[in-house]
């Protein structure tokens, strides 16, 4: 038997967490093989749900679960945690502005990102899924300064996903069989999905697909699918963006077998000319626990002018919260 990890998880009792937790409990993140203690951070108003939610992991008796921790204080949720899945944020208000909501977001990700850096393992793999994801997982990096930068990703696992099933449903074919989609970005609606190097079944999905389709309809439906969600479920995604955060950590932990993924990094040496201090969407590979970006694809114009509109706007984000990295 292995020896147990802890695996923090920020905004336990909310709707992404009530899949998530779940999820990880039964060994689909880390393993079946993997027990794990779960670190379960709400704050003080939702503390009483979250002891309804931790009743009913105790009523699935998962044989992989080896301890439970509820908190209302990062400092301890975040105690020796070898995971930390940041999924609890504010939400945007009535009559709140872009920038409020990246200032309020800003407050609880310095603390975060402190506590992470005082009580986590060195080597922790933190996760940001809490919008605006990319922006939050900056501030956290910030606030950590003895953790190497690297330990710090946003979640784009969504939006690729995304991609992929779009492509599979157009092209009459399965997700599995869809390689070497990129999302650049922002987890916004200026993210790139960019199928410039994209196979499905081996072959390029730009000979499959014409390129008003993915211009005019792939992008803008990727794009905005966060937004149909909400329409059509009355919510936003949460059992989806739950999977994707498993499998963002599941390939980070265990490795993507060559296949690419898109998740948002520190874009510090990137080989794309990206500004050097954003949390910026690549083309990554996992191996033995590490992140490493896809370097040396042709960048063409459509995609350079594409790749600069949701850098543009990451730039912006991060100078509404200058003050706090
Ligand atoms: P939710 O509102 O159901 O749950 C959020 C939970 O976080 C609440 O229980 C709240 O009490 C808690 N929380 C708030 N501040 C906290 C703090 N300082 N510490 C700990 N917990 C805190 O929201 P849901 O649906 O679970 O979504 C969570 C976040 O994930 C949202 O920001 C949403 O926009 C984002 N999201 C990101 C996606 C991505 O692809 N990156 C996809 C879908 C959602």
């Amino acid at each position: 038997m292995k020896t147990p990890v802890r695996v923090a998880i920020t905004g336990a009792a909310g709707q992404i967490s009530y899949s998530l937790i779940f999820r990880v409990a039964a060994g689909d993140m880390l393993g079946k093989d993997q027990p794990v203690i779960l670190q379960l951070l709400e704050i003080p108003p939702a503390m009483e749900a979250l002891q309804g939610v931790v009743m009913e992991l105790n009523d699935c008796a998962f044989p992989l679960v080896h301890g439970i921790i509820t908190s209302d204080d990062p400092n301890v949720a975040f105690k020796d945690a070898d995971f930390a899945l940041l999924v609890g944020s504010r939400p945007r208000g009535p009559g709140m502005e872009r920038s409020d909501l990246l200032k309020a977001n800003g407050a609880i990700f310095t603390v975060q990102g402190k506590a992470l850096n005082d009580n986590a393992s060195k080597d922790v793999k933190v996760l940001v899924v809490g919008n605006p994801a990319n922006t939050n997982c900056l501030i956290a990096m910030k606030n950590a300064p003895d953790l190497n930068p690297r330990n710090f990703t946003a979640m784009m696992r969504l939006d690729h996903n995304r991609s992929m099933s779009q492509i599979a449903t157009k092209t009459d074919s399965h997700s599995t069989k869809v390689e070497k989609m990129v999302v650049w970005g922002n987890h916004s609606a200026t993210q790139f999905p960019d199928i410039a190097n994209a196979t499905v079944d081996g072959a390029p999905v730009k000979d499959a697909v014409d390129n008003d389709w993915y211009v005019n309809e792939f992008i803008p439906t990727v794009q905005q699918r966060g937004a149909a969600i909400i329409k059509a479920r009355g919510a936003s995604s949460a059992a989806s963006a739950a999977s994707a955060a498993i499998d963002h950590m599941r390939d980070w932990a265990l490795g993507s077998d060559g296949r690419w993924v898109s998740m948002g990094v520190f874009s510090k040496g990137n080989s794309y000319s990206i500004d050097e201090d954003l949390i910026y969407a690549l083309p990554i590979t996992c191996e033995n626990g590490e992140w490493k970006e896809v370097t040396g694809l042709e960048i063409g114009e459509f995609q350079q002018k594409m790749m600069n509109a949701t850098e543009e706007e990451l730039k912006g984000e991060k100078e509404a919260v200058i003050d706090l990295i």
